[in-house]
């Protein structure tokens, strides 16, 4: 029997009703602060990825599902989103005026990656990217956004992490420091971490092996190399948090694993799901259009991951919020054509309504009725037809009672069908 890609799964059911639960409060909350919708193309060209996650990154070196195309485009399915929302806001020239360009997204991402619980190959992504503002009020726009967001879904146990990883004027000091840290313990570090000081010092920090690890413990932290603006920045964004009432620690190892990142780099760790892990991660990214080609405009942004999420969220608070449809049931063959004029009218009105179209007994439409958890069924049989009413059964209870036809859109919380 054939199975799904090995990392890449299917979602139904409870876990399903989760990610739609979180996606429609995404983008109730996000429409609230004025962020708008934006969908960009899975693939993208490998350009795209290496020049804005960067060419020594572990996404671009060992985790990109790229391939040839058919027309020899050398062509990558987006590991992440960030580059991909800068490349199209470019293209269409949406960052040209002064003005302030607030966007989010929802959807799938590929990274080919070692399978741990939560990680996958296919994962989906819900990210807030907001163009044209350095300031550091921008900052805590967007992270206190992410965290009511956070809130509202009912999580309260959350660390945002936060450190700053500078600009490229603080960049060197600290290379150098790096550099001379590494020089004094070089073999204790693998052959990856050898190609990774040459190409870029700050990705060693990525490497995920222990005796690497070991070999980093009192290596020399950038945010105590930071250039005065970087320093301003954090200090405000870190009042500004405490004013807004957000929890954060600072993690001044935290440099995050994509290239694109100046200044603020931020995590938010969860514990519900074994080992501490993050479930979202972002920062600015003030050079990044400029260096894919477009104005020298500033961003700040993030992402969830929703795989992570829903299963935070399955843990803590178990079945996603939802409101069962009612089911009506028709007896005989008279009933079943009322029964579909009926159903259309409620959900005209906007009524949540199954309808039982299989006919036969009503025990067996009873049955489906507990299982598929409805509370309120309706029957409709002769008697009711020619008596102008339906037969309402409430499933909790047992209790039965008779509802004249032209109230039960209201009484189901549609409108009134007259
Ligand atoms: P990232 O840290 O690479 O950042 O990914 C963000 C989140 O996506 C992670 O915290 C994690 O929850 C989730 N994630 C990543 N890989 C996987 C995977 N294999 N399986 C399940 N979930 C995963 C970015 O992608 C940046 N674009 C964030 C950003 C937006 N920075 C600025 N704007």
């Amino acid at each position: 029997m054939a199975q799904s890609v090995k990392g890449m799964r299917d979602l139904f059911g409870a876990e399903l009703r989760w990610f739609q639960h979180i996606e429609e409060t995404a983008r109730r909350c996000f429409e609230r602060h004025g962020y708008r919708e934006i969908r960009t193309p899975i693939l993208e060209e490998l350009e795209v990825f290496k020049r804005s996650v960067g060419d020594s990154s572990d996404i671009v070196k060992k985790e990109m599902y790229d391939f040839e195309d058919k027309g020899g485009r050398h062509v990558v399915m987006r590991p992440e989103n960030t580059a991909g929302v800068v490349r199209a806001a470019i293209q269409h020239k949406l960052l040209t005026s002064s003005d302030p360009v607030l966007f989010y997204y929802i959807g799938p991402q590929f990274r080919y990656e070692r399978m741990q619980t939560g990680r996958y190959r296919q994962f989906w992504q819900i990210g807030a990217e907001s163009f044209g503002v350095a300031s550091p009020e921008s900052d805590a726009e967007s992270l206190v956004m992410l965290y009511d967001f956070l809130r509202e879904l009912g999580l309260a146990k959350l660390t945002f992490s936060l450190n700053s990883v500078g600009t490229p004027e603080s960049r060197p000091a600290f290379q150098a420091a790096f550099r001379a840290f590494f020089a004094a313990r070089q073999e204790r570090f693998c052959g990856d971490c050898h190609r990774r000081i040459e190409e870029n010092p700050l990705r060693v920090l990525d490497c995920k092996v222990p005796t690497c690890q070991a070999a980093l413990e009192g290596h020399p932290l950038i945010s105590d190399f930071l250039d005065e603006g970087s320093l301003r920045h954090h200090a405000r964004l870190k009042e500004l948090l405490s004013e807004l009432g957000v929890p954060f620690t600072e993690d001044p190892r935290l440099v995050r694993g994509l290239d694109y990142y100046t200044k603020t780099a931020f995590e938010v760790l969860s514990g519900d799901i074994g080992a501490q892990s993050a479930i979202l991660g972002g920062g600015r990214y003030d050079l990044l259009v400029k260096h894919l080609g477009g104005p020298d405009v500033p961003a700040f942004g993030w992402a969830i991951g929703l795989d992570r999420l829903a299963m935070v969220l399955q843990q803590v608070r178990g079945e996603a919020p939802q409101t069962p449809p009612a089911l009506l049931i028709p007896l005989g063959e008279r009933a079943a054509t009322e029964a579909l004029k009926l159903a259309r009218d409620l959900w005209k009105a906007g009524v949540a309504l199954q309808l039982e179209t299989r006919g036969g007994a009503l025990k067996k439409a009873l049955a489906s009725a507990n299982r598929l958890g409805i509370q309120t069924v309706l029957i409709l049989g002769d008697g009711e037809l020619d008596a102008g009413t339906v037969t309402v059964k409430h499933m909790a209870t047992g209790e039965q009672e008779s509802w004249p036809l032209s109230e039960v859109s209201k009484r189901l919380g549609g409108l009134s069908l007259d």
